[in-house]
């Protein structure tokens, strides 16, 4: 994830950090805070550092062991940044510019602002990947674009190069771990949300979370039901408490029969609040011990290296530098 908050948001946590942390037990997993990335938005110096130390912070909160995993600063692996280069070298210019996530994001921030590093991302995306000789890339609906450039790149690579690269497949985790904005529900609950009213952080105070959550927008026939088109502030909340419970959503149909809206957030709310608040708590410990955590991020950034630069070293090898 790009350190771009200060904050993780709910959608990150259900969508990602919760799968991620599951991934840990089948496989010897890589998780890095891809800081680089996040230059291709303008960015405070000093805030940047601070918000790369803080989203380290919350995956570890979430679960992610950094001795069972690799924990990294994307960054603290230079092997990133040279590969990234090597692979721009046999990417297409129109096939960069087919990129979704390019055409919006350049036209949000205008033709003449969008920088060339925002063009080159999906580039530095597939160096993140093939670095590790990756295997699954577990990846939002949104991304899936992006590891299919990486399977392209790694595939012309190794034909032109002999075989160098693992191509990866894409995991796309179930449909149901999309979060909405709470009083947007037709928009993806983001970090970069313009108002933060309906966004959910993770570091929120509880009882912070626990307003934003009545207060969410939902629709006047008072029936807890599922309908993504007709109901989404309801359907939004419902997403929610079967991702943090396990329930289905038909089980949670069932147990809200007839009982109002206000009912139902309550449950939402407690079941939030029971799993961030222990999340928050665990994050603001490690935050206030700066020198282990960074400790902790150098000792990861040197196995991730280990692994990186065996790799980088045969692309040179293979392209003749
Ligand atoms: P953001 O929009 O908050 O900046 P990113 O685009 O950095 O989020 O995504 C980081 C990870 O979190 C990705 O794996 C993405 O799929 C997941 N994610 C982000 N927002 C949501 C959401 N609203 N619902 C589910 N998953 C999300
Ligand atoms: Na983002």
């Amino acid at each position: 994830m790009q350190p771009s908050a200060d904050s993780l948001q709910a959608g990150n946590y259900i969508g990602a950090l919760m799968q991620w942390r599951d991934m840990q037990t089948e496989y010897d997993a890589f998780f890095s805070v891809v800081d680089l990335h996040a230059l291709t938005a303008p960015q405070d110096p000093a805030e940047l550092r601070e918000k790369t130390r803080r989203t380290a912070a919350q995956y570890i909160a979430a679960g992610i062991e950094p001795s069972r995993s690799t924990l990294y600063v994307q960054s603290h692996v230079r092997a990133h940044a040279e590969l990234a280069w090597i692979l721009s070298t046999i990417t297409g210019f129109g096939e960069a510019g087919r990129m979704t996530q390019f055409k919006d994001k350049s036209q949000k921030q205008g033709a003449d602002n969008a920088s060339v590093g925002l063009f080159t991302y999906p580039v530095l995306m597939a160096a993140d990947i093939l670095l590790y000789q990756t295997d699954v890339v577990p990846v939002g609906d949104d991304q899936k674009q992006h590891v299919e450039l990486t399977r392209d790149l790694a595939e012309r690579f190794n034909a032109r190069f002999g075989e160098t690269f693992r191509v990866p497949q894409p995991v796309i985790p179930r449909e149901t771990a999309r979060i909405y904005d709470l009083q947007n529900p037709t928009s993806k609950m983001s970090k970069s949300a313009e108002s933060h009213a309906g966004v959910l952080w993770l570091l929120d105070e509880v009882d912070v979370t626990a307003k934003k959550i009545m207060r969410a927008v939902t629709d006047n026939d008072g029936v807890v039901a599922y309908d993504r088109e007709n109901k989404p502030g309801v359907s939004n909340l419902m997403t929610i408490h079967a991702a943090l419970t396990g329930r289905t959503i038909a089980q949670i149909e069932d147990e809200f029969a007839g009982r109002g809206y206000g009912d139902f957030k309550k449950a939402v709310r407690d079941v939030v609040v029971a799993e961030f608040g222990p999340v928050r708590e665990r994050a603001l410990e490690l935050l206030d011990d700066p020198a282990e955590l960074d400790r902790v991020l150098a000792a990861n950034a040197a196995k991730a290296e280990a692994v990186a630069d065996a790799t980088l070293a045969d692309v040179y090898d293979r392209v003749g530098l």
